[in-house]
């Protein structure tokens, strides 16, 4: 039976824009392309998770606006359980505005729907949660939704998965009921002073140079992979992803975090946060070839 993941998150419309260099403030400048695609990053860790696997529940909000319907249809596709998806009168579907240069990005997100994800809205989803192995979430919903969240997995026994992004304080209540918190390298330097009390595991994300597994004091480093890179929109996203289903496939931390670190690799040779996100085929013919290299 396929592990079931639960994402409880962000959908958004991400529209793109590629410059050479960064505008200076007050600068207006002319884009080189533009695109509009998928994302958010539950959305985004959805669509991850389904692709390698899993079976994937999104639990978010989108507006009654086409691109909500857009973004609704898009998730079916994908083969992600949008029927907890929420419609909401009145607000506008998530927009991320993101612009793309110097082998990096910049994103102002506008999170319209998103943030009517309440914890009224989550408890009346308490069966979905309850049904799962692993409930994933991030940080582009309103905070107290994610506490709930986590609070009624705990008490039916489901994991927890914070990817803590975008950066915010977490209280030590919501720190209790995460057992992985994933940070990029930057969310950790911001939330390391509060993590004293953090019994969980850590996983801290270092773009190519791999990841940081922190267990009970002790440090394992895994490398990362040189690709060649297109776009690191959705690098994080794909390893959360990622990590879910191989976590609640097999039961181990470690087995996962070597599968998410290949999907994360393959996510940045492509367009788009959603692009480039691999199949469990992708995964197998890229640790093939590496091996064959070896
Ligand atoms: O992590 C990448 C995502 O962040 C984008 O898809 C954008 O929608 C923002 O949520």
């Amino acid at each position: 039976m396929k592990p079931k993941i639960t994402v409880i998150g962000s959908i958004n419309v991400d529209l793109i824009t590629k410059v050479n260099q960064w505008p200076k403030p007050g600068e207006t400048m002319t884009a080189d392309a533009f695109l509009q695609m998928h994302g958010g990053k539950g959305g985004n860790q959805a669509v991850a998770s389904a692709r390698l696997g899993a079976d994937a529940v999104m639990l978010g909000c989108v507006g009654e606006d086409s691109f909500g319907q857009e973004a609704v249809d898009h998730l079916k596709n994908e083969n992600v359980r949008v029927d907890h998806v929420g419609r909401i009168p009145g607000a506008h579907t998530g927009l991320a505005f993101i612009t793309l240069a110097e082998n990096d990005n910049q994103i102002i997100v506008a999170p319209g729907a998103n943030y009517a994800c309440t914890p009224d809205w989550i408890v009346n989803h308490e069966e979905v949660i309850a049904e799962s192995d692993v409930i994933l979430m991030q940080m582009e919903i309103p905070l107290p939704t994610v506490a709930k969240a986590a609070e009624i997995a705990r008490k039916h026994g489901v994991k927890v998965i914070l990817n803590p992004a975008p950066f915010q304080l977490i209280d030590k209540t919501l720190l209790a009921l995460v057992d992985v918190l994933t940070p990029n390298e930057h969310e950790y330097a911001q939330l390391k002073p509060s993590l004293s009390d953090f019994t969980g595991d850590l996983i801290v994300t270092r773009g190519d140079k791999g990841v940081a597994f922190i267990k009970n004091d002790q440090e394992i480093v895994k490398p990362g992979y040189q690709v060649e890179v297109v776009d690191t929109t959705g690098a994080g996203d794909t390893f959360n992803g990622a990590l879910a289903a191989k976590w609640a496939e097999t039961g181990s931390l470690e087995a996962a975090i070597d599968f998410a670190i290949v999907a994360s690799a393959l996510s940045v040779t492509k367009s788009g946060a959603q692009g480039g996100m691999p199949t469990l085929k992708d995964i197998h013919a890229f640790t093939e070839t590496r091996r064959t290299r070896e």
